[in-house]
């Protein structure tokens, strides 16, 4: 038998836009868009045209992008909402009408029978006008369910090619979505969406158990990014369905951690590392006992492996580390050390871990060059920085570096005097090499004015991915530290033509 196969609506570009504190140009929605139409979204709900000119240049500009996914815009129940959507050229709209008393009584102050009569007026006039109407009923979860098939079955005969259950405040169980779901499949004459937010963790689970249970299509947001605890996360849904249930999508698993880093770069939300699929802690292993046994097998601690959600296996070396961990990693850089400063290497991570250390890859390095005797000669050094910052002046620092045996001076300007220093550093090394600073995290060591900072960098020179630290009283400090570090660390594993 075919297995079945979902849509996905995306929906990062408007209920994830919702997250608080995000924020995004239409420069960045169009990159955001083209990378989910890459990923293999059905349909973007690229925000809500009503909004504001920026928001209907985004959606416009990502309408006339030559996308293959299907565009859509959020609208209410008003001509005018609709009239906005099709001035950005959107394929479709996702019609939203809030169904719950609570919503009717406290926010819109109208009858069921008035706000039904009202949203088939707003679909009727998109669909005379050429829209594709999706019909999603706010709050559904908490509304009275025989009134919500009623609603949803009208919307469908009036025109609407889809309809979608709201679980608005996330108070849905997999039992309840499972008896929702089979209910309203069975009745709506149109295929039905499930859009879940997670204010109780059950947001994919939800989803999952909507699916099961008969609808075609989920909502979900990259990342799970959305109001109060967000939306079921794509990369979650879209592995569930697929490694659990054998439920296809045309999503391609093995771009879900690369667009989660671009979500995350674009909305300045960091994710946890513990988030499920793309936190960096998804396939990372410390324990020595866990290492050894992904080493040897890595099913033991891995459900998947890493690489297919283009995500890759990283040991990270702490106070839990093992023997064999350390040991692959020599192997891994293509060192042959004797037992005895395997030994040697092994005591000295375990010390940094006993002191709350996580030791980075360069930090290591440096523990190995140490201990097997082999020597870094610092390919770039600082001599020289001078910042200057202040209210009224644009941040600015200049940096006289030795770079193998020339000496750069270069200035740069930033958003702030660290922003500057980097931008300095980077002009340096740019002309060189292709290195890229990836990540950038801060933590005061210990607390007040004077506290030390531990900068932790992540750079790239497209082949290898090292990370670095500073640390220092001062932050600027830290940061060209940890920076340098890193350089140094790609340039010389050049030259040795090693890993
Ligand atoms: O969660 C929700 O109910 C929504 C609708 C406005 C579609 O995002
Ligand atoms: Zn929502």
């Amino acid at each position: 038998m075919a297995k079945r196969r979902v849509k996905v609506l995306d929906t990062t570009l408007r209920d994830g836009e919702q997250t608080p504190g995000v924020a995004l140009a239409p420069e960045q929605k169009l990159e955001m868009a083209r990378a989910l139409d890459d990923l293999g979204v059905d349909i973007i709900e690229a925000g809500a045209a009503i909004t504001s000119e920026g928001e209907r240049q985004a959606i416009k500009l990502i309408s006339n992008a030559g996308l293959d996914a299907e565009i859509c815009s959020f609208v209410r129940a008003l001509r005018s909402d609709v009239d906005a959507a099709l001035a950005c050229d959107v394929d479709s709209v996702h019609l939203v009408v809030p169904t719950s008393d609570i919503h009717l009584k406290h926010k819109l102050k109208k009858s069921r029978q008035e706000i039904k009569r009202i949203s088939l007026d707003a679909t009727r006039y998109a669909l005379d006008h050429g829209l594709v109407v999706e019909f999603s009923a706010e709050d559904a979860t908490r509304t009275d369910p025989t009134f919500l098939q009623e609603f949803l079955s009208a919307a469908a005969k009036e025109g609407a090619q889809r309809v979608c259950v709201c679980d608005t405040v996330g108070v849905l169980t997999p039992e309840r979505a499972n008896e929702l779901f089979s209910k309203l499949t069975k009745i709506v004459k149109v295929p039905v969406a499930a859009h879940c937010h997670d204010d109780f963790g059950m947001g994919t689970a939800n989803t999952i158990a909507a699916v099961k249970a008969g609808a075609q299509e989920v909502h979900v947001t990259v990342n799970g990014l959305g109001e109060r605890g967000g939306n079921a996360a794509l990369e979650e849904v879209v592995l569930a369905l697929t490694h659990f249930h054998g439920i296809k999508t045309r999503i391609k698993l093995n771009k879900l951690y690369s667009i989660s880093k671009l979500v995350e770069r674009n909305t300045g939300l960091p994710v946890s590392p513990t988030k499920a699929v793309v936190g960096e802690n998804a396939f990372a292993h410390e324990a020595g006992i866990h290492t050894h046994g992904v080493l040897a097998y890595p099913p033991t601690y891995e459900p998947i492996s890493p690489e297919v959600v283009g995500q890759h296996r990283k040991i990270v070396f702490g106070k839990h580390v093992g023997t064999h961990a350390i040991e692959n990693e020599l192997k891994r850089m293509g060192l042959k050390p004797t037992k005895k400063q395997v030994q040697a290497i092994f005591e000295q991570v375990k010390q940094l871990g006993d002191r709350g250390k996580l030791v980075t890859d360069t930090e290591l390095r440096v523990i190995v060059d140490a201990v097997m005797r082999r020597t870094l000669e610092e390919v770039v050094k600082l001599d020289e920085l001078t910042v200057v910052s202040g209210n009224k002046v644009t941040p600015t620092a200049s940096v006289r570096i030795k770079f193998e045996d020339k000496e750069v001076v270069e200035s740069g300007v930033g958003v702030g005097p660290v922003d500057a220093a980097m931008d300095a550093i980077r002009k340096v090394i740019e002309g060189t090499s292709n290195i890229r600073l990836q990540a950038y995290h801060v933590d005061a060591i210990s607390g007040g004015t004077d506290a030390m900072v531990d900068v932790v960098v992540k750079l790239t020179d497209g082949r290898r991915i090292v990370t670095a630290r500073g640390t220092s009283g001062d932050i600027i400090m830290a940061s060209v530290q940890a920076m340098l570090n890193g350089v140094n660390r790609l340039l010389w594993d050049r030259k040795l033509g090693g890993a």
